[in-house]
């Protein structure tokens, strides 16, 4: 395997929305790689203007980066110019550097995943807040969100979000989708093992999700949201040290601003990896935040909108007006035992293609 190969064979690891793994790879030489990315707002609510999308392909650019330190090489980067944006392409150039030292967080690429269910509220001690405050660039920095009364307010704010994301028919379509049932892995998509509901509640979701018209039955008559909101946000929201927003300094606009975001979250990850600690990102209360903001509208049903409304209302008061615009990621975390379902990765032979 050429060394290209040998660090994208790691890279791909870098997580992305849904496990969409919006990048494919053209080898151009021993050193070279063009990253030809997409996203899928055309169909995905929760990938407003791609920014999700963006965001995961600078998580895949700086895994890229990191890997690359394990053969002494710097990974140089440039997008190209004058593409639209649902196709951001990078010319990714591996140049031998004697000043590159192997990143320590190599062996935790592959390590690193998402934890829905429960963890410890075990305080994060004083050093490991210090390696995480330090794993971003000054560019960025950590709001955190730790004492018993922030968790409750987390909690509440995600449980409200959860209803909208459960009673909207456009999350509606995403989520049928996105779950492989009966999984314990899943190439392309969540194995529903890995979703954080107990067996039961997962076949009832199964059933109940296979139409519109039992969801909306389901959640008129037999307040079909409650179980699931339970389970997926109100208790992981309590059971865990702490939640964390990630924001950078100035708010964040261009397409380039998200791969640079995309860089910080994964970099911040995987030192959650490196120190033993599990995370689940919360990303959905950010970006129903800026739809409401921009007075964008992201929803058919009416109920939705007023909905959608309170919940950025909420967010907004939970971060802090003025940091709210600068956010860009959010996410729990803590100790805890590490998840037995996960999403794994398309082969790297599938994600090849010439031009
Ligand atoms: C930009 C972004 C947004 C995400 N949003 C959420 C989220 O709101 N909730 C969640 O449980 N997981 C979220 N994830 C996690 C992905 O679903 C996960 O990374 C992907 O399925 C791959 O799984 P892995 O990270 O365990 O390898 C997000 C990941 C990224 C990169």
């Amino acid at each position: 395997m050429q060394v290209c190969e040998q660090i994208l064979e790691l890279a791909r690891w870098a997580p992305s929305g849904d496990n969409t793994q919006p990048w494919r790879f053209e080898i151009k030489g021993e050193h070279e790689v063009v990253v030809h990315g997409f996203d899928t707002r055309d169909h995905c609510v929760y990938d407003l203007d791609g920014h999700p999308s963006q965001m995961a392909l600078g998580a895949l650019l700086e895994t890229m980066r990191i890997a690359a330190t394990g053969y002494g090489l710097r990974a140089d980067v440039t997008r190209r110019l004058g593409l639209p944006d649902e196709k951001p392409t990078f010319d990714i150039r591996f140049v031998p550097d004697p000043a590159v030292q192997p990143s320590p967080l190599i062996p935790f690429i592959k390590v690193r995943t998402v934890q829905r269910r429960p963890l410890k509220t075990t305080a994060l001690t004083a050093a490991q807040k210090l390696a995480l405050d330090a794993s971003v660039t000054p560019d960025y920095e950590i709001a955190w969100f730790e004492t018993s009364k922030e968790r409750w307010g987390a909690a509440k704010l995600l449980f409200h979000n959860a209803k909208l994301r459960l009673t909207m028919p456009e999350a509606f379509e995403v989520h049928r989708n996105v779950i492989e049932w009966n999984a314990q892995f899943s190439e392309e998509k969540i194995p529903d093992q890995a979703v954080g509901v107990d067996p039961l509640t997962a076949k009832l979701m199964r059933w109940v999700m296979q139409s519109w018209s039992r969801v909306e039955f389901f959640n008129n008559w037999l307040a079909g949201t409650i179980m699931p909101r339970v389970q997926l946000d109100l208790i992981p929201s309590l059971a865990c040290a702490a939640h964390i927003g990630l924001a950078a300094k100035t708010v964040p606009k261009t397409l380039d601003d998200y791969v640079a975001a995309g860089r910080a979250m994964q970099r911040f990850w995987l030192e959650v990896a490196r120190l033993g600690l599990w995370l689940q990102p919360e990303m959905t209360p950010v970006i129903f935040g800026r739809y409401h903001r921009e007075h964008r509208v992201f929803t058919s049903d009416a109920s939705a909108k007023v909905l959608g409304a309170a919940v950025a209302s909420e967010f907004t008061n939970y971060l802090g007006e003025e940091r709210s615009g600068r956010v860009v990621f959010f996410a729990r975390l803590g100790t805890g035992n590490a998840p037995q379902a996960r999403s794994t990765r398309i082969p790297l032979s599938r994600l090849y293609i010439s031009k």
